[in-house]
């Protein structure tokens, strides 16, 4: 079997790793934008070139032979790389085009939401001009959010409290968007604890892999700008210290929803990763948003608990067989911890070398955004190397990660608090004070 992964991120060296552990017979090939030393040590071949340019992608997965391709980051999907590939005889794990809206248009899936009566949407409108806006922030109140319908990198969502201070603001920041020339959306604002629900899905079926809480924030105490997620940590359980096991059932009811809403409006189903950002809050689970593929970092913390044969699950996801596939997940806790380049995100250094010896377990090492120049390591601007703790319970799990990332040296820094007994705490009495 020929395996094409797209992507050259940690999160893709997550998924080299569980396809690799696969004992079926295979050659993984990928397609980069830089050198991840991880990657290319697992796979036959990693080529560098513009992964986003789709008509490349499908004369590369020709020549290559592969008849499975797995995309990583969302911007291929967004471009129709699915529907390009599945036409030249490649079987996908990542969304066709209209089905990749999900994550794509805020719009559309706040609309999907409303129009197939899908639990757990924020009161929402969306605008194409300033016409009733003043009306709905009113009714909103002070808790308001804005958000570009666009795929912005994160930095489409302006959030009253957190980036904006008053009605005038959010009207400025709509102006702003006007002038880009699309649709926004403006929702209530939703006051609770975020946690990520990724599940896989055949189009019909789906298996809900274990809730994973992420850290945005760059700096210690949830402080700083907004980043692609600093760390993440998952529990025993599969739910978090701070979920109901209602939260749970209602986040993987969400998915189910959503996926089956999905096949009724295109007549297909969506093959891939449906990965739900919900926030838990006093009135049950609300939906934030949704993303077409894995999470990084979750990805690092649920692919390496998986005990199953990862092709075999992709198999089930392409064929519409998932049902027929038994899938586990290790029992265990897990805390990822990102090493990110002094500065970032906004200006972070470059090129700067970095030593990666001194980690006990290299296996639970994640490349990232990493470079080979002159035969040396180095950093290549964004997020930097991940490392993952695994044990039997968060405790034990991030005093693992706390001392591998620290043993990485470089001009980096990490979040020391990630995943740490305190903040869950922290997170624990945020939930109880808000369900009183
Ligand atoms: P998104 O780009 O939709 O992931 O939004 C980025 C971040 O904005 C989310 O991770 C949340 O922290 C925040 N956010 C988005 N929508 C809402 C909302 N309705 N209420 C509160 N926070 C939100
Ligand atoms: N963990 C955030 C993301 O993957 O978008």
């Amino acid at each position: 079997m020929k395996i094409l992964v797209i992507g050259a991120g940690a999160r893709e060296h997550a998924i080299v790793r569980a396809l690799y552990r696969s004992p079926q017979q295979k050659n993984i090939f990928c397609l980069a934008s830089n050198t991840n030393p991880g990657i290319a040590e697992l796979c036959d071949e990693i080529f560098i070139g513009n992964f986003n340019d789709s008509e490349f992608v499908v004369s590369y997965a020709n020549e290559v032979n592969a008849t499975l391709a797995i995309v990583g980051p969302e911007n291929p999907l967004a471009n129709g790389i699915a529907d390009a590939l599945w036409k030249a005889g490649v079987k996908v794990i990542g969304p066709k085009k209209d089905l990749a809206q999900i994550e794509t248009s805020k719009a559309f899936t706040r609309n999907l939401q409303s129009d197939y009566m899908i639990p757990g949407s924020p009161k929402y409108r969306t605008f194409l001009s300033l016409d009733g806006v003043t009306d709905f922030l009113n009714e909103l109140g002070k808790n308001f959010v804005v958000k570009y319908d666009g795929l912005a990198g994160g930095k489409g969502v302006k959030v009253a409290g957190d980036h904006l201070h008053s009605h005038d603001d959010a009207i400025a920041y709509c102006l702003e968007l006007m002038a880009k020339g699309g649709e926004f959306v403006i929702e209530e604002k939703l006051i609770g604890q975020e946690f990520s629900l990724m599940s896989f899905c055949d189009g019909e079926h789906l298996i809900h892999m274990p809730a994973v809480q992420d850290h945005k924030r760059a700096y210690e105490g949830d402080t700083g700008p907004n980043t692609g997620g600093m760390g993440t940590y998952s529990d025993a359980n599969h739910s978090l210290p701070f979920l109901t096991v209602e939260d749970i059932s209602h986040s993987h009811a969400i998915n189910i929803a959503t996926a089956k809403a999905l096949k009724e409006k295109f007549g297909e189903g969506y093959k891939g990763i449906l990965y739900g950002g919900f926030m838990a809050t006093a009135d049950g689970v609300k939906l934030i948003e949704y993303n077409a593929r894995f999470g990084d970092p979750e990805a690092m913390n649920v692919l390496p608990l998986l005990d199953s044969d990862f092709i075999d699950i992709c198999q089930g996801i392409t064929d519409g067989a998932l049902d027929q596939i038994d899938v586990q997940f290790k029992n265990k806790a897990t805390v990822c911890k990102y090493a990110v380049p002094e500065g970032y995100p906004d200006n972070p250094i470059k090129g700067e070398p970095i030593d990666v010896s001194k980690i006990e377990n290299p296996n639970r090492l994640f490349y990232a955004s990493v470079d080979i120049q002159d035969g040396q390591l180095v950093e290549a601007g964004s997020r930097t190397v991940a490392v993952v703790g695994i044990a039997d319970s968060i405790t034990e799990a991030e005093k693992v990660a706390e001392n591998e990332v620290s043993a990485v040296k470089g001009p980096l820094f990490h979040r020391t608090d990630i995943g740490t007994d305190e903040l869950i705490q922290k997170r624990i009495d945020h939930m109880k004070s808000l369900r009183q």
